[in-house]
């Protein structure tokens, strides 16, 4: 007879305790425990069992080294962001917003694979996936579908199928036999992803995983799901704008802070290998609040459009909106205008965007922000082929960025004529740019130069 235990575990954190408590000591949310029943079958202590020969500790320097075998994919974005391809027996979770494009992109990948692959989907019938791939338009005949969300069932089909990509769509419809409570729990995410990660690891073959995200944006289900695995991608974007963003937000096989762009088009999702075309191509250049802005995401330059509109306000409060760019750090420059250039900002209404529904958090920004600012506030328009790569410090100071050399190769490459920067790089280039370059110390002589 199995043994039944219940457990109660915070649906946020994963923490659990014997009784239900209101509040989770550990991350200070409410409501958030759940009864969770722990039926300890044979199947569940065979996998806790530690009866096996006891691995010896050995030196280090007689540990071979070993090179990670990497399998290329259709999708050159992706092997980019990967670290140069997915890498065997490496587990990748994929973030995203309900209606982002996950399935779409791993089915594409799936499709353009040399290899067989295991598409095990949760979500969708067969026929569904059928239908999308239709619209993709690829056809491959060593795709091999599979509706299932049994954990036994999925890694037996597997064995079967000896497929070289296993694709798990989500991982929140999971279910392992082994744990009791519903597919979606906390225990049940990681119960079941820890099975199908032991699995992958010891036949090296690579798995992603589909993860949901919740309201606030974070990956649903414990945060151990992210320690587990040993890639984190998260796909963003705006579902009004047709373009997608997959950032990498962990990589054990290569670096972090890259970013892949994609274009959502009725035939699946198309790799925009050169974002700054893209996105400076609908561009009107008479108009002002308009300022270009040069962005590092990872270790690719990238041209975007910084758009602002400042208008008096109509109630008492003055309003700030942003889209794609952080509300607080525009408030922060908003303060800095005010104090140490003297313009009443404090009475208008403040909206910026970031063209083409792309969020960005470079700091390098800050100066193409102002910039949009001052050309709404006395609407005048910039220049089109001016841009400006440069943080903006508290007290007013013009802040040197990283790679300044690389963005100014990128504007100059792209056509611009003329790039304000930071005083500070002028005596450290190395390079000669064809690029005019003007650099200022602080935002008052910043504005002096621009009019
Ligand atoms: P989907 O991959 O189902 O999203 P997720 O798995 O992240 O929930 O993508 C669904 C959206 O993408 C849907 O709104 C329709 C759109 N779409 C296209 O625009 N073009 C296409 O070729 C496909 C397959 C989907
Ligand atoms: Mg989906």
């Amino acid at each position: 007879m199995a043994k039944q235990k219940s457990n109660y575990v915070c649906q946020n954190c994963g923490a659990s305790s014997p009784k239900w408590i209101g509040k989770c000591p550990s991350c200070g949310d409410w409501n958030t425990y759940q009864e969770e029943i722990l039926t300890q079958t044979k199947a569940g202590k065979k996998t806790l069992d530690k009866s096996g020969p006891a691995s010896k500790p050995i030196p280090i320097a007689e540990v071979g080294s070993q090179q990670h075998v990497r399998i290329g994919l259709i999708d050159q974005e992706l092997n980019r962001l990967l670290g140069g391809g997915l890498v065997k027996g490496s587990a990748v979770l994929i973030g995203g917003e309900p209606g982002i494009g996950k399935s779409t992109l791993l089915l594409q990948v799936s499709l353009g694979m040399k290899g067989k692959v295991l598409y095990v989907s949760g979500e969708e019938s067969l026929e569904q996936i059928k239908l999308r791939a239709d619209r993709i338009e690829s056809k491959s005949s060593k795709c091999f579908l599979l509706a299932e969300t049994n954990t036994d069932a999925i890694l037996s089909s597997a064995e079967e199928v000896q497929p070289n990509v296993i694709i798990i769509d989500s991982i929140q419809t999971l279910h392992s036999s082994v744990i009791d409570s519903p597919a979606g729990s906390v225990s049940q995410i990681k119960q079941a992803s820890a099975e199908i990660i032991h699995f992958i690891k010891q036949k090296g073959i690579p798995v992603f995983l589909i993860g949901h995200i919740t309201k606030e944006g974070q990956l649903a289900g414990p945060k151990v799901l992210e320690h587990m695995v040993d890639v984190v991608l998260q796909f963003e974007g705006d579902r009004q704008h047709n373009f997608r963003l997959l950032r990498s937000l962990k990589n054990r096989f290569g670096s972090t802070h890259e970013l892949a762009i994609y274009d959502m088009q009725a035939d699946g999702l198309r790799e925009v290998s050169n974002p700054s075309n893209v996105l400076l191509e609908q561009r009107d250049t008479e108009l002002s609040g308009i300022a270009v802005a040069c962005s590092m995401e990872g270790v690719r330059p990238m041209l975007i459009e910084v758009q602002a509109l400042v208008s008096t306000a109509a109630y008492g409060t003055p309003q700030r909106s942003t889209t794609g760019f952080d509300s607080k750090r525009l408030n922060m420059l908003l303060a800095v205008l005010e104090k140490r250039c003297g313009f009443r900002l404090g009475t208008k209404d403040v909206f910026l965007n970031i063209a083409g529904g792309i969020k960005v958090s470079d700091p390098a920004l800050d100066l193409a922000v102002v910039a949009a600012i001052l050309s709404s506030n006395q609407d005048e328009s910039i220049d089109p082929k001016t841009c400006f790569i440069a943080e903006l410090g508290l007290s007013g100071e013009i802040r040197p960025v990283d790679r300044i050399e690389q963005r100014l190769a990128e504007a100059s490459n792209m056509g611009f004529e003329k790039a304000y920067i930071s005083a500070y790089h002028k005596t450290k280039l190395k390079q000669q740019f064809s690029i005019e370059i003007v650099s200022s110390k602080r935002i008052d002589e910043f504005y002096r130069k621009l009019i």
